[in-house]
């Protein structure tokens, strides 16, 4: 089966990015929120997104003008139901995303494929709201979307193959590189990834080393685009706390524990750079380590 046109549940960071290389890959994309001004928000980051692509002369005005032709939003779920393929990317919230696959899986035609750009949660927990679990899988993106070229194609016990194949296909249509992965929380790279972030955090709150100097160390002694507490910051604290928890409660291994520095900030609103600081103050002109009492 080939993806023709494409639904998206949610237009923060990561829905507007997954549209955005959709629309620009040439496929009808509908953006589903339950406010306006959540569809004028994303929509004003991949304006933001594309306008810069025109002024480097990656891309032409008419390929931007071309990509709005193909984006569309709406405040209606039914909307979607003529979509081949519905990738959600709403938060991360068991109760509220089987909602929402609930009523899709009602009112979708037999050949539409359901996916969660789900983080750490269980695939399957998703899959069993609807009696297509063979049509459903995890299609992971990574932030930020239009750059990162990576999507983890996510089986559950319940995939079929023809979707998994589907949806590998719609991946390299949209110019992303396919990975499969088994529905375990984190899947490959944030099984890898949230450890690190974490023990990032404890050498700090160790006092180790300072922020910069531990971010220094990981970006020029290994090459990484950045160090692990500036990722962090990029992230979300919030977003890691929020996983590290699911990773933990389901392996109950120490690895995966929220340090106590992380629900701290978490709990003080330091959430990085969305809300201004978290390792890093972003209210000046460059950032500058957080003073944390440490
Ligand atoms: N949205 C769209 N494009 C962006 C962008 C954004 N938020 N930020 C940067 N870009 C583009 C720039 O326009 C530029 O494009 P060009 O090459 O066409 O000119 C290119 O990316 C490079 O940007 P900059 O020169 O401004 O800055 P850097 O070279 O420092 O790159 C970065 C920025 C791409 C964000 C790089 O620092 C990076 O790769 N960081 C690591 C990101 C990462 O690890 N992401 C994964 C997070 S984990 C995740 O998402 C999983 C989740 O489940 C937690």
């Amino acid at each position: 089966m080939s993806i023709e046109k494409i639904g998206v549940l949610g237009c923060g960071l990561m829905g507007a990015g997954i549209a955005q290389v959709c629309a620009q890959a040439g496929l009808p994309t509908i953006v589903r929120e339950i406010d306006q001004k959540f569809i004028d928000n994303g929509f004003g980051i991949i304006e933001k997104n594309v306008q810069k692509a025109v002024d480097k002369g990656k891309i032409s005005q008419q390929d931007k003008g071309a990509m709005w032709d193909k984006l569309k939003g709406t405040l209606e779920l039914e909307d979607l139901k003529e979509c081949d393929l519905i990738i959600e990317a709403v938060i991360e919230n068991l109760e509220l995303k089987n909602e929402m696959f609930s009523k899709l899986d009602k009112m979708c035609p037999e050949k539409t494929i359901l996916a969660s750009n789900t983080s750490s949660l269980t695939v399957m927990a998703m899959a069993a709201s609807t009696n297509r679990p063979d049509r459903f899988c995890g299609l992971h993106f990574f932030n930020p979307v239009p750059v990162m070229q990576l999507v983890e194609v996510v089986n559950t016990i319940a995939t079929s193959r023809e979707t998994t194949e589907t949806c590998v296909d719609f991946c390299k249509k949209i110019g992303k590189k396919a990975i499969l992965a088994k529905d375990k929380s984190g899947f490959i790279v944030n099984r890898l990834l949230i450890p690190y972030l974490l023990d990032a955090i404890k050498v700090f709150e160790e006092g180790l080393a300072s922020a910069e100097d531990i971010d220094t160390g990981m970006k020029l002694g290994l090459n990484y685009p950045m160090g692990p507490l500036t990722l962090l910051d990029f992230v979300g604290l919030d977003t890691t706390y929020n996983i590290a928890n699911i990773m933990f409660e389901e392996f109950r291994e120490q690895r995966f524990a929220p340090p106590p520095l992380l629900k701290k900030m978490v709990l003080a609103g330091y959430y990085g750079r969305k809300s201004g600081k978290g390792f890093y103050d972003y209210s000046g002109d460059k950032p500058v380590p957080t003073d944390l009492g440490m």
